[in-house]
């Protein structure tokens, strides 16, 4: 059995977790510790760059040893150290990559950089014994990709978004709406007593065999709505229409890639799939299609340390280890 400690700094939450595991065992979290900085941000209206890496350094210390105290071990009993390299905010990677790295050292166990998107990916299978063949979407704040999944590392891209992220969309549209950041829970919120059939906004390229996303001309749609109505909207239909139509897109072309790569089985991660409606669409539009459908725990969707600490110890368990002159990188890609 390993135990590896992680951190997740990537953008705005402060977070640091412990998993237990071996191969072919499911993956014990015993400890998943959050700080996140929404009502920091909230006032400003999205993330301040410094105002995040500041809060990092300020929480994590605090962090590890709440952990450390919930998962009953002491650090000296840790076997190898992970943290989100990439992708993300440079100042706030360079924290916890740069805390991570200092443990490892001090305690001479391995460290390991972990990209932040494989994070999500992995953590629908998190408390699982196996990562099996599947099409992945992963749906936050700043991606939406669809990928081919063969196994742990073994990743191919299918496609991804030309513009906006899905979480980004929400955010822009909520901000439109003059709702709080982040914009996703908020629609969601308003959206439960509306119509999503009182407005047919764009379903874009929907239609069209690629996979890739385009939420720019849904978000531009909503503002001449918006616009053309001087405001007198019903906010909770535009909202349920909006959500309606990302819903619709994200399923079309999701179950578009599960058919082109030959996969019955999907796989739902990222802040967004936290959509209730989301995951209640997918798993309907899965059951009749004949696929299986995984979504990762709600505890698990937004970012959080636990899916850095899971992808950490399949890299760990199979021997692998980053070198600890790795830098950050703010733009790694997955594949
Ligand atoms: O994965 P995540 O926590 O951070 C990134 O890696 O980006 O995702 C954050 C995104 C934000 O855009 C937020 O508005 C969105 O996830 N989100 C939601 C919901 N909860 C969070 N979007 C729609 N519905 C929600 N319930
Ligand atoms: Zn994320």
């Amino acid at each position: 059995m390993a135990l590896l400690l992680a951190i997740e700094s990537s953008c705005d939450e402060t977070a640091v977790a412990i998993v237990r595991g071996a191969a072919g065992r499911a993956t014990e979290v015993l400890a998943s510790e959050i700080s996140s900085q929404i009502a920091l941000h909230r006032e400003h209206g999205g993330v301040v760059p410094e105002l995040a890496s500041r809060h990092h350094s300020l929480r994590l210390r605090g962090l590890v040893e709440k952990a450390l105290a919930a998962a009953g071990t002491a650090l000296s009993d840790i076997d190898a150290f992970a943290a989100t390299t990439g992708p993300g905010l440079a100042s706030s990677l360079l924290i916890g990559s740069t805390a991570a790295k200092g443990m490892a050292c001090a305690a001479n166990r391995p460290f390991l950089g972990i990209n932040h998107l494989e994070g999500h990916l992995l953590s629908p299978f998190l408390e699982r014994t196996a990562v099996p063949p599947h099409v992945a979407l992963i749906v936050s704040g700043g991606h939406t990709l669809l990928l081919d999944v063969e196994g742990p590392g073994r990743y191919r891209k299918l496609g991804g978004t030309r513009d906006d992220a899905a979480g980004e969309a929400f955010d822009k549209v909520g901000k439109m709406l003059g709702l709080a950041y982040p914009g996703g829970p908020e629609i969601e919120r308003v959206a439960r007593g509306g119509n999503p059939q009182a407005y047919n906004f764009p379903r874009s390229m929907l239609q069209d065999a690629h996979l890739d996303f385009s939420f720019s001309g849904l978000k531009t749609a909503v503002l001449y709505t918006l616009q053309r109505a001087e405001g007198r909207v019903v906010v909770s239909d535009l909202a349920a229409s909006f959500q309606q139509a990302v819903i619709d897109i994200l399923i079309g072309k999701t179950l578009r890639a599960a058919q082109q790569a030959g996969r019955n089985r999907i796989a739902l991660s990222g802040g967004v799939s936290l959509n209730q409606a989301l995951r209640g669409a997918l798993q309907a539009a899965c059951a009749k299609a004949g696929h299986e459908c995984v979504t990762a725990a709600p505890d698990f969707c937004a970012d959080n340390a636990a899916m850095i600490a899971f992808a950490g110890l399949l890299r760990h368990l199979a021997g692998e280890r980053s070198s600890l002159g790795e830098d950050i990188h703010p733009n790694l890609p997955l594949v």
